[in-house]
């Protein structure tokens, strides 16, 4: 992860391009003994005392739960702050809330519509900041989705991966990860809806190095041809519902994953979704309710990839 230029101890997690490989693979690892730890019975509060601050600009379940339940499971404590009740809803900056909020709490959340508000957070404050979901990154999310490629795959790299539908925030830090693991990732989208074009360069790059293939196409069958992994997501993310009817039109029928696109991937192959799914949408009831389906192991991962994150950050482990 990237040392801030504000502090020369902490560290952010904006999005996957922060993380080196050797980052992802102590959190992983950080991740599966915690995971195994809390199941077996035998947590370590290994944040007692510490107090997580956890911005929200919009609607969450996932995150919001998974960071709270975390906190408290390793001693800690978590505060909500719902962007409407807190100052900034009556125009104070993100700098003074990043200053006044570091004075109270050892490490800070947030989800925001626009990328460029966490960065502000990041650069203002004196504890770490991680990105619970912006317009461009989830971070948070794909470190979730690689503990749960590995307990299924028993790897990652040499594995193939398949994006079907939204360039969106999570595809976008997912080519990042997957790139950085070894993982080779195929993301068919739209015309107008592909990934940042920094990101699929930077991924691209990375790709090199780990021998992962990174390919933008239009073709659905292309992607999913013979892929380990299937995943989508909403075609209408949090703050494009005014897009509604000109996304369906774009996305209908040729993005969903059906059966018919799970028939094009391996026999083995596994599907997953970020969640919340929209059935009939992005994904059909029957392949993300279908035996293929690991959709509520990917969530409950939320949870033990957080944790290792808040120990990495807040240097308890
Ligand atoms: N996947 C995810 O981030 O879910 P929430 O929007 O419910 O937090
Ligand atoms: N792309 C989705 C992810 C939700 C977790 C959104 O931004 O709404």
């Amino acid at each position: 992860m990237k040392t801030s230029k504000t502090s020369s101890s902490k560290r952010d997690l904006l999005s996957m391009q922060d993380m080196a490989p050797a980052d992802i693979s102590a959190i992983l690892k950080l991740a599966s003994r915690l995971k195994k730890e809390q199941k077996s019975g035998k947590p370590r509060q290994l944040l007692r005392g510490k107090t997580l601050g956890m911005i929200f600009q919009k609607p969450s379940t996932r995150t919001r739960v998974s960071f709270e339940v975390g906190m408290n499971q390793l001693g800690g404590h978590a505060l909500f702050l719902g962007a409407s009740d807190i100052q900034i809803a009556r125009g104070e900056t993100i700098e003074d809330t990043a200053k006044t909020l570091s004075r109270y709490v050892d490490c800070l959340m947030a989800r925001v519509y626009d990328h460029a508000d966490v960065q502000k957070l990041a650069a203002h404050a004196s504890v770490p900041v991680i990105n619970g979901l912006s317009d461009a990154f989830h971070p948070c999310q794909i470190l979730a989705d690689l503990l749960t490629i590995q307990e299924y795959k028993k790897k990652l790299k040499g594995l193939r991966m398949a994006w079907l539908g939204d360039g969106d925030n999570v595809c976008n830090d997912l080519l990042l990860g997957a790139a950085k693991t070894g993982i080779s990732m195929a993301a068919a989208c739209p015309a107008g809806y592909e990934p940042l074009e920094d990101v699929v360069r930077t991924a691209k790059a990375e790709g090199k190095k780990t021998g992962a293939e990174i390919t933008i196409t239009s073709d659905p069958a292309t992607a999913a041809k013979d892929a380990d992994i299937i995943v989508t997501d909403t075609f209408i993310s949090i703050g494009k519902e005014g897009e509604r009817a000109s996304r369906e039109a774009v996305f209908l029928p040729k993005y969903q994953v059906n059966s018919d696109v799970m028939r094009l991937a391996k026999k083995d192959a596994i599907f997953m979704h970020c969640l919340p799914a929209k059935r009939g949408q992005e994904v059909t009831a029957d392949v993300i309710d279908g035996a293929r389906s690991v959709v509520w192991d990917e969530a409950e991962n939320r949870l033990h990839a957080q944790k290792a994150v808040l120990c990495m950050l807040m240097k308890a482990a």
